[in-house]
């Protein structure tokens, strides 16, 4: 069976291409915006072809002897109409899908009904009912969840915050909605099984374990990670001030925040036997158990993917992005780091930042990432995938690694608010570890900032470039 993986670069497509692995009888073909970002060992079952929804030339080129094709795209990121761009990505790949005489499309959208959806929910809905209009010439597999459990989903890192930093918690109304989460590895096995299917009609299938509130999740979380949560709902507190309370205290951006906080505002309840009746050997695991892997999952620094790794808006977020020639102001740091193998220096340059910090003077990185987040960047909570590697796209704090040659650079694009676009660069030149700092300023604002906080930058990266060395010869 000839299978292509769209969204192959986002949090479920990652975990998917693993679990599709699994099954010796397939061929998977990756489509994705940007290569760089897949790093794989199963060359000899894995195509990777570059495209986009939005070319429809790149479509037709992936679709080619496709049996099923997975639908794991949304632009909900996006600054223009994420909806718009989600009807007409759809649309062409429907299109594609019918002209390929693809068998089967599998989707996965998210729970919940029209008449209460979010804006966000609501699109999900449209690209769902734009898949399977047309179920003479194309069976559509539409699968519904709604809050997904696993190391790295947006939802379970909202949760994790806020039960691992707030013993007390005031919250709105809304934490009473009745809601089912479900753990990554059973939509996973959903998404798989939905392949080998039988049945030949269109389906929608909805997913989930029990039903409970989001206060009975944060409640349940406490309780697997050994703690005990006080929560108190009032009415006070609007979706609004909900979604800035989730920004201070949690990694996610306002516009998930928004999302999330609006999505729980109606009940989002399985309405279909379909994954009990067709999926039967599937048993959904407990809430308790998903969060308990999920951390697990962390502890053993086995995260697969994150939510914050892929940009889901108009183009890939790191394309073009290594093109640091742009930059017309740098600075440089060279250090000598004489007998230490230059792998132990590399190794060290690759363990920069998120719980390791950014050397002596973490607290100051920690302040310009708490200023960050309160003008509305990402601040430093995204913090890091794994704890010594990178893969091109990681986020590391409010850097992405937009470049990785191993053994000899390292390229961080920084996604901070800023006046200008900034670049971070580590390479070993020989015995010497060499840090750039460039910076592409964005008019007199830009040059201001470049110029007033040159000093500081010097001594912050000096700081970091000695921190590395220094961790490395410890290492050796
Ligand atoms: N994650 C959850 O908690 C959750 C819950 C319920 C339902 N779902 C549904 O599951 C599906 C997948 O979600 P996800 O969380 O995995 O998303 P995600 O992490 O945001 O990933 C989105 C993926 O789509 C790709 N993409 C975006 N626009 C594209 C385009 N025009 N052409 C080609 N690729 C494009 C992105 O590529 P780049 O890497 O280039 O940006 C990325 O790989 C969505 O339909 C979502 O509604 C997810």
């Amino acid at each position: 069976m000839r299978v292509l993986l769209t969204g192959a670069t986002g949090y479920i497509g990652r975990r998917l291409k693993e679990k599709l692995l699994e099954d010796e009888n397939i061929q998977i073909r990756l489509f994705v915006r940007n290569k760089r970002k897949i790093r794989d060992k199963h060359q000899d079952r894995i195509e990777i072809y570059e495209g986009d929804t939005f070319h429809i030339e790149s479509l037709h080129r992936a679709l080619e002897g496709i049996e099923v094709a997975y639908y794991l795209i949304h632009s909900m990121g996006a600054k223009d109409d994420f909806k718009k761009l989600d009807r007409l990505s759809a649309e062409n790949f429907l299109g594609a899908c019918l002209k390929a005489k693809v068998k089967r499309i599998i989707y996965l959208g998210g729970l919940g009904e029209k008449q209460t959806a979010s804006k966000h929910l609501l699109s999900r809905i449209e690209t769902g009912e734009i898949l399977s209009s047309k179920p003479d010439l194309i069976q559509t597999i539409w699968f519904r969840a709604g809050i997904i459990i696993g190391s790295g989903s947006a939802s379970f890192e909202i949760i994790r915050n806020l039960v691992q930093k707030l013993p007390f918690m005031i919250t709105p109304r809304w934490v009473h909605t009745k809601t089912q989460p479900i753990g990554v590895s059973d939509v996973l096995d959903y998404l798989s099984q939905a392949k080998n299917l039988e049945t030949k009609e269109n389906l929608v299938v909805d997913i989930g374990s029990k039903p409970m509130s989001f206060k009975e999740m944060l409640i349940r979380a406490a309780k697997v990670m050994g703690l005990k949560r006080r929560i108190i709902a009032v009415s006070l507190l609007t979706p609004r001030l909900s979604s800035y309370w989730l920004i201070l205290m949690t990694p996610v951006p306002y516009r998930l925040a928004k999302a999330l906080v609006e999505g729980l505002k109606s009940e989002t309840i399985i309405q279909n036997e379909n994954a009990k009746k067709y999926f039967h050997s599937i048993y959904p695991i407990s809430y308790e158990k998903a969060i308990s892997t999920a951390i697990a999952e962390i502890e053993k620094n086995q995260v697969l993917s994150r939510w914050c790794d892929s940009s889901a808006k108009e183009e890939c977020d790191i394309k073009g992005q290594e093109t640091i020639e742009a930059a017309v102001l740098s600075l440089k740091i060279s250090n000598d780091f004489g007998q230490t193998s230059p792998e132990k220096v590399f190794a060290s340059v690759l363990s920069i930042g998120g719980l390791e910090g950014w050397y002596k003077c973490n607290w100051l990185w920690k302040i310009i990432g708490s200023i960050d987040k309160l003008i509305g960047g990402p601040g430093l909570q995204c913090s890091r995938r794994d704890l010594y590697d990178f893969r091109i796209g990681d986020s590391l704090d409010f850097w992405k690694v937009a470049d990785l040659i191993k053994g000899k650079r390292l390229l961080l694009v920084g996604q901070m608010k800023l006046p200008g676009k900034a670049w971070l660069e580590f390479s070993i030149e020989g015995t010497t570890l060499v840090l750039s700092a460039s910076f592409l300023p964005k008019g007199l604002w830009g040059r201001l900032y470049w110029y007033s906080t040159k000093l500081l930058h010097t001594f912050l990266f000096s700081d970091i470039s000695k921190g590395i060395v220094q961790r490395a010869k410890s290492l050796a």
